[in-house]
C-alpha cells in the first residue's frame, strides 16, 4: 500500500496561480469512482474570489493507487489548466503540496450525460406513465419529494450532439486527444449544459496528431475505433468515432452500446462492415450522422468542426 501522504516529487514546483489552501475545502459525499481514483463532493470557501463556499467536486486518487496513476492525475490537472471552453471542465484549483493530490474541478449539479439520459426515461410502462405521457409531455416531473425527472425533448438531444462537438472541436483544435470519449465521462450543469470531462486518458499529440499507446490499459472496448483497438492508434478520427457511439448512446437515452456482443468479438464484426442497427427513435438524418463517424478509414470521417456545422443545420430546422 503507498501511504496516504503523498512525497512532493522534487521536480514538481508549486503553481501558485492554481494552488488552494485545503483548510478552505470541506469535502463532503462521494460523486462516483473508478478504479484509482474518486470524485468527491466539497465546499471550497474562496475558490472563486468571492468571501463564501462554493460547491465544487474534487478529483483525488484512492488510497491504494500507484505512482503511476498519481501522475495520469498530474497529466489530467496541467491539461485543465490550459483549457478554456464552456463546454469542457473548468479546473478551479488544486492541492499538489503537503498531503494528497486534489484537482478541483466546477460541479455539475446533474451528474454523468449516461445517468442523466436513463433517468429521463419514464420508469414504467405503466398506466401511471401512460396518464402523465399524455399530461405532461415535457418539462420536470416531481415522482416524489427526492427524485426530479428530467423529460428531455428531440431539440435538447440535438443540443447534447451539438454541445459535445463544439467541446470536442475546441479539444482537437488544442492538439488534444481525449482516447475515453463515453457519456459517462460528460457532465451535465445546470440548464442542461455539456461538459466534457474525464481528462484521464487525454493526451497531448502536437508532435504527431497520433498518440500510440504503448502497454495495454483499461479502456472500454466498446467505443473504440477499429485503428484504436488493433493498432492502439489515437487521433482526433478516432474521437470522432467515439463521439458517433455517444450520438448512439444519446438516441437510445442511455442503452449500453452493441447489446450482446462479447466486446472480444467487436474487433472483426467492425472490419467486416458490421455497425449497430438505427435506434428505433433515432431519425435517419441522426442514423446518417452515426454512420459517418463509423467509416472505416478515418479520414473518411467528419471533422468536429464539420459535425458542429451538421447539427447548427439540423437544429435551425428543428426550432
Ligand atoms: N461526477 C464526476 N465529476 C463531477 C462533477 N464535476 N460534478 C458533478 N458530478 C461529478
Amino acid at each position: 500500500r503507498v501511504p496516504k501522504r503523498q512525497p512532493l516529487l522534487e521536480q514538481e514546483e508549486i503553481d501558485t496561480k492554481w494552488e488552494f489552501a485545503r483548510d478552505n475545502l470541506v469535502l463532503e459525499g462521494s460523486l462516483g469512482e473508478g478504479e484509482f481514483g474518486q470524485v468527491v463532493q466539497a465546499r471550497a470557501f474562496g475558490i472563486d474570489g468571492r468571501q463564501e463556499y462554493k460547491t465544487v467536486a474534487v478529483k483525488m486518487l484512492k488510497n491504494y493507487a500507484a505512482p503511476c496513476e498519481r501522475q495520469d492525475l498530474m497529466s489530467e490537472l496541467n491539461l485543465l489548466k490550459d483549457v478554456n471552453h464552456p463546454n469542457v471542465i473548468r479546473l478551479l484549483g488544486c492541492c499538489t503540496f503537503a498531503g494528497p493530490l486534489y484537482v478541483i474541478v466546477e460541479y455539475c449539479e446533474d451528474g454523468s450525460l449516461l445517468s442523466f439520459l436513463r433517468q429521463s426515461r419514464l420508469q414504467e410502462p405503466s398506466f401511471e406513465n401512460h396518464r402523465f405521457r399524455h399530461r405532461h409531455h415535457a418539462g420536470v416531473r416531481l415522482l416524489d419529494s427526492k427524485s426530479k425527472i428530467q423529460i428531455l425533448t428531440i431539440a435538447d438531444l440535438l443540443s447534447f450532439a451539438w454541445q459535445i462537438a463544439r467541446g470536442m472541436q475546441y479539444l482537437s483544435e488544442m492538439k488534444l486527444v481525449h482516447r475515453d470519449l463515453a457519456a459517462r465521462n460528460v457532465l451535465v450543469a445546470s440548464g442542461k449544459l455539456l461538459k466534457i470531462s474525464d481528462f484521464g486518458l487525454t493526451r497531448d499529440v502536437y508532435e504527431a496528431d497520433t498518440y500510440l499507446k504503448k502497454s495495454k490499459g483499461r479502456i472500454p472496448v466498446k467505443w473504440l475505433a477499429p485503428e484504436s483497438l488493433f493498432a492502439r492508434v489515437y487521433t482526433t478520427h478516432s474521437d470522432v468515432w467515439s463521439y458517433g457511439v455517444v450520438l448512439w448512446e444519446i438516441c437510445t437515452l442511455g442503452a449500453p452500446p452493441y447489446p450482446g456482443i462479447p466486446p472480444e468479438r467487436l474487433y472483426n464484426l467492425l472490419i467486416g462492415g458490421y455497425r449497430m442497427d438505427r435506434p428505433e427513435f433515432c431519425t435517419d438524418e441522426m442514423y446518417a450522422v452515426m454512420q459517418k463517424c463509423w467509416k472505416l478509414d478515418s479520414n473518411d470521417r467528419p471533422s468536429f468542426a464539420e459535425l458542429v456545422d451538421i447539427f447548427d443545420g439540423i437544429l435551425e430546422e428543428k426550432t
